[in-house]
């Protein structure tokens, strides 16, 4: 795992966006692994820019997000599909029917998350997959457990988990409870992945994801065991692991 320091979520959006424009220059019919939340927002918004100037070329492009709400449709405001055509699909010349995601509509959970798991194998599995963390250490939706989930599920969110997010909908009680989301088997499956952080409430979960023991508990410890990752975090994020790690960080000015 690489640890790569940035100043500021303007820097860190930056250097991930240039990450990401990397694989699509390199494999213009790349399959990127997408992530909702607010930290893409940054690295979306300069993916977009990248386009708009004529660097970027997304057409031959495929696209399979991490997770969706289980009950909202495409159209709801807080739908995940909905999230990813606002804020990055409906910028850039993406083909739409090269883009997936789980079905939240789709109330046969074990016949979507198959379905959805067949999708993603059929596209050759995902080159470059980008991910957020949530303040327990989850990734996509998979939320600390007991043993690591294998392809994907269903999950029950949990309390942390609806508390993060309720700030995106009008009642803590409209946050839906359950979630279709890619397991850890499917994230460990791109061939790279790309972990962004930002503020300081996400310190400790990045301290213990990057230094702590690997444990279903702290889902995202799992990345320790993948060759290729890299972590753009921006200093307030890595202020624990700069203080009791700092050898596991690079790029960050000398104290
Ligand atoms: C959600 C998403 C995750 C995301 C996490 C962190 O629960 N399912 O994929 O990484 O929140 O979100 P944020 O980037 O807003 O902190």
């Amino acid at each position: 795992m690489r640890i790569l320091y940035a100043a500021d979520y303007n820097d860190l959006s930056r250097k991930a966006a240039n990450l990401i424009g990397a694989q699509v220059i390199m494999k213009p019919d790349c399959v990127l692994g997408l992530a909702t939340g607010s930290s893409p927002l940054g690295t979306y918004k300069c993916l977009i820019e990248a386009y708009e100037k004529g660097d970027l070329d997304f057409s031959r492009c495929f696209a399979a997000n991490l997770d969706e709400y289980r009950g909202l449709t495409k159209d709801n405001d807080q739908s995940y599909a909905y999230f990813m055509y606002e804020n990055l699909f409906k910028h850039i010349n993406i083909d739409m029917a090269n883009t997936n995601i789980p079905d939240g509509t789709n109330p046969d959970a074990e016949a979507e998350c198959k379905r959805y798991d067949e999708a993603v194998a059929a596209l050759g599995g995902v080159d470059i997959q980008l991910l957020g963390i949530g303040n327990n250490g989850h990734i996509g939706f998979n939320e600390p457990a007991d043993e690591f989930p294998t392809g994907t599920h269903c999950v029950d969110l949990t309390d942390s988990t609806i508390d993060a997010n309720a700030r995106f909908f009008a009642r803590r009680e409209d946050v839906p409870t359950q979630a279709y989301t890619m397991g850890i088997k499917t994230i460990m499956s791109a061939k790279k992945i790309l972990l962004i952080a930002s503020g300081e409430n996400k310190a400790p979960i990045m301290y213990e994801m990057a230094a702590g023991p690997v444990v279903p508990s702290v889902p995202a410890s799992i990345l320790q065991m993948h060759n290729d990752v890299t972590v753009v975090a921006d200093a307030a994020a890595l202020s624990i692991l700069l203080e009791k790690a700092p050898e596991l960080v690079e790029g960050a000015p000398k104290a």
